[in-house]
């Protein structure tokens, strides 16, 4: 299981961008994007379960699903916007609609009443993960979204839940093929605001207690300490850090096997995954 933040201009960063005129951190955020990837291809993964959250281009506050599944057999990947601002390329993600289907049902069953989209259009929140893991967009998704954007939102504690609902029924798919969990949210993020483009990222103090929690699969303090409001105290869009909870509750309560983190201009990266026992078809 894979958990990460994403930057929407990590391709126009690191590589688009001529060699004289990169930032200067633009090698290094490369080589440790690249050590991470490393994580996901060891674990020969044939099909991926994605977790983001629609950056309101296709749900708004009027209506805004708090947890959706598509089940489609092909996604359009890109928006226009992001195309002209990013320069993140066309995207067509093949879908996986048996193990979406499944998904559906099994967390039907387990209390969480997904929505479910067959005309769901995926943006950055999912193809930064697959340009920074995955590249070659080889491999059929599940896309899991969430509400981090739109208030009233779940709560930590059912984004864990619904992260633990989604490990048992993946554990439960009855199949010989190996599912990796692939999710990206944020550290504390200011979008719009007035601690945007800060030396750091809002709220240093919360993003090393952030990655400690996470890394150490300590659930207890997150829900302890980690409210709507705290939430927001480090930064308009640090919600976003509900989709790592979620993440860690696919791997569960346990130590990641690989953390890692760099501090951009304005924001700070993280790079993790667990490793749970392959019990099953999960390795990754
Ligand atoms: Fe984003």
């Amino acid at each position: 299981m894979l958990a990460t933040t994403h930057h929407p201009f990590y391709l126009k960063a690191t590589q688009l961008t001529p060699p004289e005129e990169r930032m200067p951190q633009a090698d290094e955020w490369r080589r440790k994007v690249e050590a991470y990837r490393e994580t996901l291809t060891a674990a020969e993964p044939d099909v991926l379960v994605m977790v983001g959250a629609d950056h309101f281009h296709q749900f708004f506050a009027d209506n805004y699903p708090a947890f959706l599944i598509g089940k489609q057999p092909i996604y359009d990947a890109t928006f226009y916007n992001e195309e002209r601002e990013f320069s993140i390329p066309p995207f067509l993600l093949q879908g996986h609609e048996e193990l979406s289907g499944f998904l559906l049902q099994g967390l039907l069953d387990r209390g969480f009443d997904m929505a479910v989209s067959h005309e769901l259009k995926l943006d950055h929140s999912i193809i930064c993960p697959i340009i920074t893991t995955r590249p070659d967009a080889d491999l059929p998704v599940v896309p899991i979204y969430t509400n981090i954007f739109a208030p009233p939102l779940p709560s930590p504690k059912r984004f864990w839940q619904l992260g633990r609902a989604i490990r048992e029924v993946i554990d439960a798919w009855p199949s010989d093929l190996t599912v990796a969990a692939v999710g990206s949210g944020h550290l504390s993020l200011e979008l719009g605001g007035p601690r945007q483009f800060g030396e750091t990222g809002p709220d240093p103090v919360f993003d090393r207690q952030a990655i400690e929690w996470l890394s150490k699969g300590n659930i207890e303090a997150i829900l302890e300490n980690v409210t709507f409001e705290s939430m927001s105290g480090a930064g308009n869009a640090t919600h976003g850090f509900m989709d790592l909870i979620l993440m860690m509750g696919i791997a569960g309560p346990i130590e990641a096997s690989y953390v890692d983190d760099l501090d951009l201009f304005h924001t700070r990266e993280m790079y993790m995954t667990w490793t749970p026992e392959q019990d099953g078809a999960v390795l990754a």
